[in-house]
């Protein structure tokens, strides 16, 4: 794992659309695991700005959402499959048949997870996995005692979660309960992990992941165990963590991050 610290949470997301554009730039075939949430929305701005002015090509590229909520159809204003309609897909020339989301309506939950998992394995797994974390830690949703094989299925969403995610439907009590999500084990098989966090709320949880032990109350912290995972935060993010100055020097001194560092 290593950490990337960037002064605000404008500049953490351009780095990390920075990262995803020179990856697709590289493999225009990318396999790009994607997130929704607050915080990944800055992220899509930035792609949709480099997909306009820099010409980002999405055309070949294909993705997999982490997640979407049980019971929420595409046309629905709260599912995921609208999210990455509405701050993503609609803006770039991505294919939309190569865009995949869980199916949230799907009549036989079980097989569509097994489904999902299929269609992951069919396009030679993901290349690129975007992840957020959520204030209890979790990466998708999966939620405190996710196993750490997990493969994707169906989860109850925890508390805090829901607390979390009421404002955006208008109050808790309307937060669906449960989502498909894939699991830790399969977001562990993806070939990059890339999390952003920002904001002083998620300083502590970010500390946990990164520093704490591995434990499954915490599935983020299962990414300590992935060969290749970039964790980006603003400074407020990462306000908890122990080896600030360290994780500091390595993006200002290595050179993998050359390229990178005159980003705003
Ligand atoms: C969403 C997802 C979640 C969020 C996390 C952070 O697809 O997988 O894990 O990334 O809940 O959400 P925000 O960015 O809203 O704080």
């Amino acid at each position: 794992m290593e950490v990337i610290i960037r002064p605000t949470d404008h500049a953490a997301a351009e780095l990390i659309a920075q990262i995803i554009a020179t990856e697709l730039r590289a493999n225009p075939h990318l396999v790009l695991g994607l997130a929704t949430g607050r915080t990944m929305e800055s992220v899509y701005r930035v792609l949709v700005r480099m997909h306009r002015k820099e010409d980002l090509d999405f055309s070949l590229c294909s993705t997999f959402n982490l997640d979407e909520y049980v019971g929420l159809g595409p046309g629905d204003p709260h599912s995921f499959r609208h999210y990455m309609n509405e701050h993503l897909f609609r803006h770039v020339n991505i294919d939309r048949r190569n865009t995949h989301l869980p199916d949230g309506r799907a009549p036989d939950l079980d097989a569509e997870c097994r489904n999902y998992e299929a269609a992951i394995a069919r396009f030679g797994g993901i290349d690129l996995q975007l992840l957020g974390i959520g204030q209890a830690g979790h990466i998708g949703f999966n939620e405190p005692l996710s196993a750490l094989r997990s493969r994707t299925r169906v989860k109850s969403l925890a508390p805090l979660t829901l607390e979390q995610n009421a404002a955006t439907f208008g109050g808790e009590a309307n937060v669906p309960r449960r989502a498909i999500t894939m699991g830790v084990g399969t977001i562990l098989e993806c070939r990059r992990g890339l999390l952003l966090a920002t904001g002083a709320e998620k300083a502590e949880i970010v500390a946990k992941a990164v520093e704490g032990p591995i434990t499954s109350m915490i599935s983020a912290t299962a990414l300590q165990l992935h060969g290749r995972c970039t964790v980006v935060v603003d400074e407020a993010a990462a306000s908890r963590l122990e080896g600030f100055e360290y994780y500091r020097r390595i993006f200002a001194t290595e050179p993998e991050w050359e390229q990178f560092r005159n980003l705003q």
